[in-house]
């Protein structure tokens, strides 16, 4: 196989020591972008560059970032911009290592779009337990500010942008835009009927554009460099790189910035070393634990982008893949993935409510070998009746997935009707564990412990 590089946009200096300082963030460069879009661009013509560079979404649904922005109504009004730093999803931890090494790259970003989208209220919505990278950007921010960079006079330009760094309490739910945004309210983080759409009436009842973490990251590079040259990384369709995130049964977990439809195979193979001892890829989710699971057979050698995947019936979502070896019990993996968004559903609505806690009660029977075949008709007819019939997403983040493992893995899920299913880690029974090789155990060890981050 051709050896995998990565290739480096947002983390192009992301190893120098000290670049969540403005001084060095400056020295390579940084808060040019934010001068040329505040001094020799209109506003017009800087949401035209982001929306000509067909930068998508990296938080989820990949929808177009300069098309979101201008979707917000023009005018004297107040207007927000949200960055979306909660990051809940298992499997994702690239938002993580973008704030807590390159803060200003963010912030650079936050301050360009807020200009694009004519938002003068910014804030950065943080997951509770990210609490490092929360003092960092607190940081951060209080350095943009001594530099004039946000305030009520950006620049010298007369323009406001204020920035505020908003911890969440731990919520999964509270990653969905809506719920983000009753939670940023003060209240309980529920989601919220849509339409209207934040982009309308969001924040406070205001226009208010939501973007991730990473998204708004490649602004400043767009801006620097141009829509075009943007658009020679990746495909026609997702241009641009991706952080991935690549966890699970892999040699070398951490985050890979690589061009956007790259084979799938050189991200898991390559970059992230392949399956300890190379067994085989059973199965893996290529964008977090929400997308649907892929084989190793269906998805190792598709491009990785929004569209390849979405073509193969799965997303690529956050872009945050998870290796499953050929250890894996499949309904083990289906229960794992069940009781997390089931312990995560707000509640408000019965689908998700209802069939998640289903789902779980369901799995666990089918684990323990007291299931009958009809539990796993239900199984199966459970997850599409929760499919687009929920107030937001998170019912069809457990559905999608565990249907596909229903589809994909029926015999498994069958078998274990019959004689239950042992526990997840417990892969391979205990005689194999203990006669393990040296060098694989060793390997295994190494890759729990970076597990998570580079
Ligand atoms: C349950 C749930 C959790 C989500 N969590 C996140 C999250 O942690 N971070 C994120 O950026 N988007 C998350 N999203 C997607 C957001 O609703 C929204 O689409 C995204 O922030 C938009 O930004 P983008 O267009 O830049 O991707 C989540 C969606 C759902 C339904």
């Amino acid at each position: 196989m051709a050896a995998a590089a990565e290739t480096r946009m947002l983390f192009r200096n992301i190893d120098e020591p000290r670049l969540a300082s403005i001084r060095t963030y400056k020295r390579l460069g940084g808060y040019r972008a934010v001068q040329k879009a505040f001094k020799e661009m209109a506003p017009e013509q800087v949401l035209k560059e982001l929306d000509d560079s067909g930068l998508r979404g990296r938080g989820g649904a990949g929808f177009s970032m300069g098309k979101k922005a201008s979707f917000l109504p023009r005018g004297d009004m107040d207007k927000y911009l949200c960055c979306n730093a909660d990051e809940s999803e298992p499997g994702a931890f690239k938002d993580r290592e973008l704030m807590q090494k390159n803060p200003h790259q963010l912030i650079e970003g936050i301050i360009i779009a807020a200009r694009a989208a004519g938002a003068n209220r910014c804030f950065i919505f943080i997951r509770g337990e990210y609490d490092l990278q929360g003092d960092i950007l607190d940081k951060a921010v209080e350095e943009a500010y001594d530099a004039g960079l946000l305030g009520s006079d950006v620049l010298g330009s007369g323009e406001q942008v204020e920035l505020v760094v908003h911890r969440g309490a731990g919520a999964y739910i509270c990653g969905e835009e809506t719920a983000l945004l009753d939670s940023l309210e003060g209240k309980r983080g529920n989601p919220r009927l849509k339409p209207p759409f934040p982009a309308v009436q969001g924040l406070y009842g205001g226009p208010t554009l939501i973007n991730n973490v990473e998204t708004l990251s490649n602004v400043p590079h767009i801006i620097s460099s141009g829509a075009e040259w943007f658009k020679s990384f990746g495909t026609e369709e997702s241009p641009g790189t991706k952080v991935v995130s690549v966890s699970g049964d892999v040699r070398r977990p951490g985050n890979y910035e690589v061009e956007l439809g790259i084979q799938t195979r050189k991200l898991i193979n390559g970059l992230a070393g392949g399956t300890v001892g190379r067994r085989k890829v059973k199965c893996f989710f290529p964008g977090g634990s929400s997308s649907p699971v892929l084989t190793g057979e269906e998805g190792l050698d598709l491009p990785y982008s929004f569209e390849a995947m979405a073509e193969a019936g799965s997303m690529l979502g956050s872009g945050s893949i998870i290796v499953c070896d050929e250890r894996t019990s499949i309904v083990q993996l289906a229960l794992r993935t069940a009781r997390f968004y089931h312990h995560e559903s707000c509640g408000k609505c019965t689908p998700c409510r209802e069939g998640t806690n289903w789902t779980v009660k369901m799995l666990e029977r089918m684990v323990r070998g007291e299931a009958t075949p009809i539990d796993l008709d239900t199984v199966a007819s459970v997850q599409t009746n929760i499919i687009g019939h929920c107030l937001c997403v998170l019912g069809d983040s457990m559905a999608a997935p565990v249907g596909s493992m229903v589809e994909k893995f029926r015999p498994e899920f069958e078998q274990a009707l019959e004689r239950g299913v042992p526990s997840l880690n417990d892969r391979g029974g205990a005689g194999r564990g203990a006669q393990r090789k040296g060098r694989e155990a060793r390997e295994e060890a190494g890759h729990l412990s970076m597990a998570g981050g580079r």
